[in-house]
């Protein structure tokens, strides 16, 4: 009886905390956001990502070159070459379309290129996340111009909104079509920092 009646209170103590744990919210600004991945989950499938790049380019010559698509892929390009288990080059460019909003501008301009010579290099893209497609099918047609011998592409989520017509390679997430942040990913430059995704709720 008296070791039921303790269960009883642990289950009673723990319950708030792992429900708080689960339901995690977040203020930033005026909106306020719900986790939705948390980060062992993020983890675990940057690891399977990892793996089947490094399957993927084990017979390549050269390692390919990853191309981080500032700002919001960071995170993921520095947890992403982690586990790849070749010696890689990484470079950078930045493009924008979203500015202070939660949706698309629908224009794309280039704000910082890239400095590595791709002709003839195998390249990886690496996106935050795919929303409308505009940047991407930008980013993708601007390198394609330097003649790289390859491109594949890696986003860590796809809102599965866009009509490309070309894939996307190695996608970490398929995700409703709603405004997230963390993980690289902002809202009015803020959020960036957080471990775990978020999604909008208000
Ligand atoms: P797209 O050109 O509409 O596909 O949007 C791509 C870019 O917009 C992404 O690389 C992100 O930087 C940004 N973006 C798209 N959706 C979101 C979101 O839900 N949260 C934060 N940024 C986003
Ligand atoms: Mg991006």
């Amino acid at each position: 009886m008296q070791k039921k009646l303790f269960l009883f209170a642990i289950a009673f103590l723990l319950t708030p905390t792992l429900q708080g744990r689960m339901q995690k919210t977040i203020t930033v600004l005026d909106k306020t956001f719900a986790v939705s991945i948390p980060r062992e989950k993020i983890e675990a499938r940057i690891k399977e990502l990892g793996t089947k790049i490094t399957k993927d380019y084990k017979d390549a010559e050269q390692p390919p070159i990853f191309i981080g698509v500032l700002r919001g892929a960071f995170m993921f390009l520095s947890d992403l070459v982690k586990e790849v288990d070749f010696p890689c080059e990484i470079d950078f460019l930045q493009v924008s379309s979203y500015e202070g909003t939660t949706q698309s501008t629908g224009t794309i301009t280039l704000l910082k290129a890239l400095k590595s010579d791709i002709s003839g290099r195998d390249v990886i893209i690496v996106e935050d996340i795919i929303d409308t497609g505009l940047s991407i099918a930008y980013v993708k047609d601007m390198l394609q111009a330097s003649n790289p011998k390859s491109i594949r592409i890696a986003s860590l989520l796809d809102k599965k909104l866009s009509n490309l017509d070309f894939k996307i390679d190695y996608v970490g997430f398929e995700i409703a079509p709603e405004f997230v942040i963390g993980y690289g990913l902002d809202y009015n430059q803020l959020g960036r920092h957080l471990p775990d995704i978020y999604t909008l709720i208000k």
